[in-house]
């Protein structure tokens, strides 16, 4: 599949666009400045065992790919999809996008007028299939291709088609799990539990990430 990476130069983005060229996917990594998507994709694209291809452009360029992330900080979010919404109809949009804050050492969780980023994302991409997903896998578990995702994601839309096809495009992942975290209006509460997980990262030492239990697995 052809997938664009919006905010693609930053942690979460670049290590989104290794994982997805490891399983065979070609990326277009996004910036705002094509010169920095360039940087970066080259040096991604040096990394043995890629199967798919990482290429930098801008971010309008990566909003032209079949299934698009949002891989932003929040408070930039909402304009940028509102200037790629016409690249953007009819596609599907993933956004990891997380609204949080740091007070004191604690990171604290922001709670959008719309509910959610990924309301917030839908509300100015009326043509568009949002889906909210990945908010706690750490960017470097999922850069680390070579090493199973040992997560569950919580998968939330208001559109069944796209969330099925992001959580079968999850589901490639090794170790990571995709669940069906039901409409848009749950994703405000997946994007908050993030600063629960970073502050446990913190206090603990660790890398955290969710497993539900209670679920029949295979
Ligand atoms: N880091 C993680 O482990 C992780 C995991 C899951 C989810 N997330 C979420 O993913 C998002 C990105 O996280 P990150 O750690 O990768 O953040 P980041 O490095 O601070 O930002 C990502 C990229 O966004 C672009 N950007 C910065 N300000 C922008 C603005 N105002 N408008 C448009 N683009 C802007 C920058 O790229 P250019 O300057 O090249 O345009 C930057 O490299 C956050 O919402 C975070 O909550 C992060």
């Amino acid at each position: 599949m052809q997938i664009g990476v919006v905010g693609g130069t930053g942690a979460a983005g670049s290590s989104l666009a290794l994982r997805l060229a490891s399983l065979g996917h070609d990326v277009f990594l996004g910036s705002r400045t094509v010169e920095r998507a360039r940087e970066v994709s080259t040096g991604l694209s040096s990394t043995r065992g890629l199967l798919g291809t990482i290429e930098g452009v801008s971010n309008f360029d990566a909003a032209g790919a079949e299934l698009v992330f949002f891989c932003t900080p929040w408070d930039g979010t909402q304009s940028t999809a509102a200037s790629l919404a016409n690249e953007l109809a009819g596609k599907i949009v993933v956004s990891l996008v997380n609204a949080l804050i740091k007070v004191g050492a604690e990171m604290q969780p922001i709670f959008l007028a719309r509910g959610s980023v990924a309301q917030s994302i839908q509300a100015v991409l009326p043509n568009s299939f949002v889906v909210s997903a990945l908010h706690h896998v750490p960017a470097r578990e999922l850069g680390e291709f070579r090493r199973p995702v040992e997560s569950d994601v919580l998968v939330c839309s208001d559109h069944e088609d796209a969330r099925t096809k992001v959580m079968e495009l999850l589901d490639t992942v090794p170790g990571l799990v995709s669940l069906d975290g039901g409409s848009l209006a749950n994703s405000g509460a997946v994007e908050a539990m993030t600063a629960v997980l970073i502050n446990l990262n913190i206090k603990y030492k660790a890398r955290t990430a969710l497993r539900i239990t209670g679920l029949k697995r295979n």
